[in-house]
């Protein structure tokens, strides 16, 4: 029996750099995402693009590339004491590597969910979460937050997920209907690995008094976000988009000046608000819109700037499908 499970990639409404310091965050899960196709095995063994990976039930063997995060989330689960039942399957993604958009954590939830159905071995959304964070830690040795993860698993239709990092404790807020979401790759490749996340995170800890201001101020955007989009108050919203672009670019010093020329020329092309979204060091910009010109909006962002983009609508969390190959049925 074959299964498709599928898991979304996110996009950070606000509330960047926030997570690991148990502060509040405002993603949506988006139609982009990862899909997995897959049976339980006496292995892990699989392949995307033709790029295979190969590895015992428990996670162990030689992971390279993003074989990486397979063996790290096999191995968090083994911890948590999954039965080491292995996955033979198929990866496919249609949500872009390295565009800030929540790529590794989507791959480690789709595994994730997939493991564990193979070994029917239950885990709670938010503990699955945790399990992924832990994991792409193990992978690449970053020290980052729970956002894309809990994003990936707990997003909802038509909603944006408001979380507090630090108690876990999260409710869902509904997107006015005339509000279109549109998330502009400016095709500079990030990387956690190789940038300076792991510095901030730092000197965040260390008290660096401009890390720390823009912690404090883009908690408080959250919240008065929020407030925004239940008050349907959209130019309230685009001056918080613009506020926290600005404290990211300044004081946290996570942007580039590609990501500002996006921000720019989405404002310049009629755009409510826009900002650098994730962990910045190139990837997306995530622009609000009136849902009548957004097309007009991404388009003028796209001639100015360049890159590609998409207009998004918040979807559901990650999902498994069961499929029935064997009386051919899809
Ligand atoms: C990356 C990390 C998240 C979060 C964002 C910045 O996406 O994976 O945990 O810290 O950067 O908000």
């Amino acid at each position: 029996m074959t299964t498709t499970f599928w898991a979304p990639g996110r996009v950070n409404l606000i509330g960047d750099h926030t997570d690991y310091s148990g502060g509040l965050v405002l993603p949506v899960a988006i139609h982009l995402g990862i899909g997995l196709a897959a049976r339980p095995g006496k292995r892990i063994s699989l392949v995307s693009d033709g790029d295979a990976v190969e590895l015992s039930a428990d996670g162990n063997g030689d992971a390279r590339g993003w074989g990486r995060y397979v063996a790290a989330v096999a191995q968090e689960l083994a911890e948590l004491g999954r039965p080491a039942v292995g996955l033979e399957g198929i990866v496919e993604s249609d949500l872009p590597a390295g565009a800030g958009l929540g790529s590794s954590g989507a791959l480690e939830v789709v595994v994730a969910l997939a493991l564990c159905a193979a070994a029917e071995f239950e885990v709670e959304p938010l503990e699955l979460a945790q399990a992924c964070q832990r994991a792409e830690q193990r992978a690449v040795g970053v020290p980052s937050g729970i956002l894309d993860q809990a994003a990936s698993l707990l997003g909802r239709e038509g909603q944006a997920l408001l979380l507090d990092c630090g108690t876990l404790e999260r409710r869902w807020v509904e997107l006015p209907p005339q509000l279109a979401i549109v998330v502009v790759d400016s095709d500079e490749r990030h990387s956690l690995e190789a940038s300076g996340y792991a510095d901030r995170r730092a000197e965040l800890e260390a008290g660096h008094p401009r890390r720390v201001r823009h912690v404090v101020s883009e908690n408080e955007r959250v919240r008065a976000t929020v407030d925004a989009l239940e008050r349907n108050d959209l130019s309230a919203l685009g001056s918080l988009f613009l506020a926290s672009h600005a404290s990211l670019r300044d004081d946290y010093e996570v942007s580039t000046p590609k990501l500002d020329a996006v921000v720019a020329a989405a404002l310049e092309a009629g755009a409510i608000g826009a900002r650098m979204t994730g962990g910045g060091f190139g990837g997306s910009v995530v622009v609000v819109a009136e849902r009548d010109s957004a097309d007009v909006v991404l388009r003028g962002t796209l001639e100015r700037a360049g890159g590609q983009g998409w207009i998004v609508e918040a979807a559901a969390g990650a999902t498994r499908r069961r499929t029935d190959f064997h009386r051919g049925r899809a």
